[in-house]
């Protein structure tokens, strides 16, 4: 089908989303398929550690200039720089967990064991076997998570710092202004941007934590704009890449459960 998208058809406050409509989206018949379309059931934010022996090859980093429409993406795998991202984005993983507001933030959508999965399949999920026992045994639970001083919490924040450190290139994309609609044309051509990489067999994971706009975060944000967006303009997307194991697909809630038919 071709798409006819008209965004914030009744008009927009720029500070915050209203009950107004954010898009109007026409469907016709008669569209080219997009390339990228055939790859999106293969697409997953791998968040696994990556195969620090394969290095990433400048050819495949190459497409990502190509399928961007309306941001400037780019892509390194140049050691030094890559380097540095992976200790940038340590750092703003480590901001992130030992600020009680935001952990707590990410505390609270936690879903540990299928049943909390199945039931609300959003949120970050930790499902499988390791943690199944885990949350049967209660050495997993929220409050485990939130306690420093737990098993569960140190595991937790070296699982997610050795992401960081294991990334073997980095994309990002930046706009030169920050509005709504700049926001959405980032999400769409990061969608772009993930299937060109899928279509590669290179793993995705987006890092956004240093592009977070809160107080602690503050110092990061400028060094990740200084690093990435020299010449002004939002970075709107960070995110490692690599190779890495192949993952489910993320738990999904049913179409039916978002989009409401009507007459
Ligand atoms: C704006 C944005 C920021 C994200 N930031 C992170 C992140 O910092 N770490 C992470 O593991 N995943 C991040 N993700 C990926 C989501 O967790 C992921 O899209 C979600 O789990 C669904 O999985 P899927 O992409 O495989 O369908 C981000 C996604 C978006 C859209």
């Amino acid at each position: 089908m071709a798409t006819e998208i008209e965004l914030f058809p009744s008009g927009i406050d720029p500070k915050k989303l209203d009950a107004r409509p954010v898009a109007h989206v026409r469907f016709a018949t008669g569209a080219t398929p997009d390339p990228l379309f055939q790859h999106v059931m293969e697409r997953r934010s791998l968040k696994e550690t990556f195969d620090t022996t394969r290095t990433v090859p400048d050819d495949a980093l190459a497409d990502f200039v190509t399928v961007a429409r309306a941001t400037d993406a780019q892509a390194t795998n140049l050691a030094t720089q890559v380097a540095d991202l992976r200790q940038l984005t340590r750092e703003a993983l480590i901001i992130e967990i030992e600020t009680p507001h935001t952990y707590k933030e990410s505390v609270d959508l936690f879903r540990i064991g299928h049943k909390e999965v199945s039931t609300n399949p959003d949120g970050i999920d930790f499902s499988g076997p390791v943690f199944e026992a885990m949350h049967l045994t209660r050495t997993f639970t929220r409050s485990a998570a939130l306690d420093a001083s737990s098993v569960a919490f140190r595991e937790g924040v070296n699982a997610v710092l050795a992401n960081a450190d294991t990334a073997m290139a980095h994309l990002w994309q930046v706009t030169a202004q920050n509005t709504r609609v700049d926001q959405i044309a980032a999400g769409r051509d990061w969608m772009r941007l993930h299937l060109a990489a899928t279509r590669r067999g290179l793993g995705v994971q987006p890092l956004s934590q240093a592009l977070q706009e809160y107080p602690e975060m503050t110092d990061l944000y400028a060094q990740v704009h200084q690093k990435l967006a020299p010449g002004g303009g939002t970075v709107q997307m960070l995110a490692r890449l690599g190779y890495g194991p192949e993952v489910s697909q993320s738990p999904r809630w049913p179409l039916e459960a978002k989009i409401r038919a009507t007459g």
